[in-house]
């Protein structure tokens, strides 16, 4: 019988640091931890491997060992399941944290959406499906199965040229912002990204407005992102004249406008990590990545602000504690496995293909 969790929730962080690392070395090559950005640093410094999304499901298809333990969100551990080979194990130590703007778009309102643009349109041979990284296993699948890919947001527009180049339209989903601030760099008009309300019968949306669409976007969005506004930038800039902003993608389109750069976590550390010192920053994204990474920038003079007064972290990220950590690999030392995130075999076939069409072109 695997461990109870419940004698671990009131473990101090001193106890678990002991115990993990331990447990780490008693699993030696065994055990991988890969760590997002976003992860807290009480976690995030047990991690092997740490990156944005693309980097860690790239990590997780290179990885040799046996448990791969994803301190990041459910749709990560997913796709490390997707991608590893069959024998090795991918564990989330928290089964309960998961993206809530991945959850803004399920396997039967997309399909719900797709038959209706198939009223219209010819999908299989107009319309791409892509999906955003943070998105659910049969997402993926679904867009495997009708021509499409994954994108993250380090590669969204490379995706969009790619799919741009098999049909003439896509359906863009969760994220709406990705999905804009991506195609208008690319430099398709507004009016050419339609968001489809799933409430109202077509979208809400004309006839002539789904012919003339390039983009499909599906109303999603990430309330982490959100907090940030154009006024935030406007102040920084009146005090900083010579400030640099930077922000992720699944910001506002007005923040990215505003911004000097936009990109995913990995691109907003090292650009940061690049700048000459004295640099000072704004950055757009979410808050444990921000404080670590002005911790880090101190030593060399460049000064980082989080850019909202709101402090707004990813709270389904931090579900990742130490103590479910600890709890995690101090059963797989005891010879059991607790947590582990597998995705059905024909979901898996499918999720695969769209993921490899996105491995291949980046
Ligand atoms: P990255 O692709 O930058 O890792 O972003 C993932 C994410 O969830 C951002 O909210
Ligand atoms: Fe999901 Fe937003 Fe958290 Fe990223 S920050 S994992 S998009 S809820």
């Amino acid at each position: 019988m695997s461990l109870p969790i419940e004698p671990y929730l009131s473990l101090p962080n001193n106890e678990c640091a002991e115990r993990i690392l331990a447990a780490k070395a008693t699993l030696g090559k065994q055990l991988v931890i890969l760590g997002h950005h976003y992860q807290r640093q009480e976690v995030f410094q047990y991690a092997d491997f740490t990156g944005d999304s693309l980097k860690l499901s790239r990590q997780a298809a290179q990885s040799e060992a046996h448990y791969i333990v994803f301190c990041g969100v459910h749709f990560m551990a997913e796709v490390a399941d997707i991608l590893s080979r069959d024998e090795q194990i991918a564990i989330l130590p928290d089964v309960t944290a998961g993206c809530s703007m991945a959850d803004m778009a399920n396997l039967s309102n997309v399909t719900r959406v797709w038959r209706e643009l198939a009223e219209l349109l010819e999908v299989e041979t107009q319309i791409t499906p892509v999906t955003y990284i943070n998105s659910a296993a049969n997402l993926k699948a679904f867009c495997g199965e009708h021509g499409g890919i994954v994108c993250t947001s380090s590669n969204a527009r490379k995706v969009l040229e790619w799919s741009f180049a098999q049909r003439d339209k896509v359906l863009f989903f969760p994220d709406q912002h990705l999905g804009r601030n991506t195609g208008y760099r690319m430099g398709i008009p507004l009016d050419q990204m339609v968001l489809w309300d799933f409430s109202k019968p077509m979208g809400g949306l004309t006839v002539q407005q789904i012919q003339q669409a390039k983009i499909i976007l599906w109303s999603g969005f990430c309330g982490v992102h959100q907090v940030f506004q154009p006024q935030d930038v406007d102040n920084f800039r009146k005090q900083y004249p010579n400030g640099q902003v930077i922000a992720h993608p699944e910001c506002s389109f007005e923040v990215c406008q505003k911004s000097d750069a936009v990109g995913s976590t990995e691109f907003i550390i090292k650009t940061v990590q690049d700048s000459p010192p004295g640099t000072r920053w704004l950055v757009g994204t979410e808050l444990n990545l921000v404080q670590r990474l002005a911790r880090d920038m101190l030593p060399d003079h460049k000064f980082v602000h989080y850019m909202s007064p709101y402090e707004c972290m990813c709270s389904t990220m931090y579900r990742i504690d130490p103590q479910h950590l600890c709890w995690t690999l101090e059963n797989l030392v005891a010879g059991h496995i607790v947590n582990a995130i597998r995705v059905a075999e024909r979901e898996k076939v499918l999720a695969k293909q769209a993921l490899q069409a996105m491995l291949a072109i980046v």
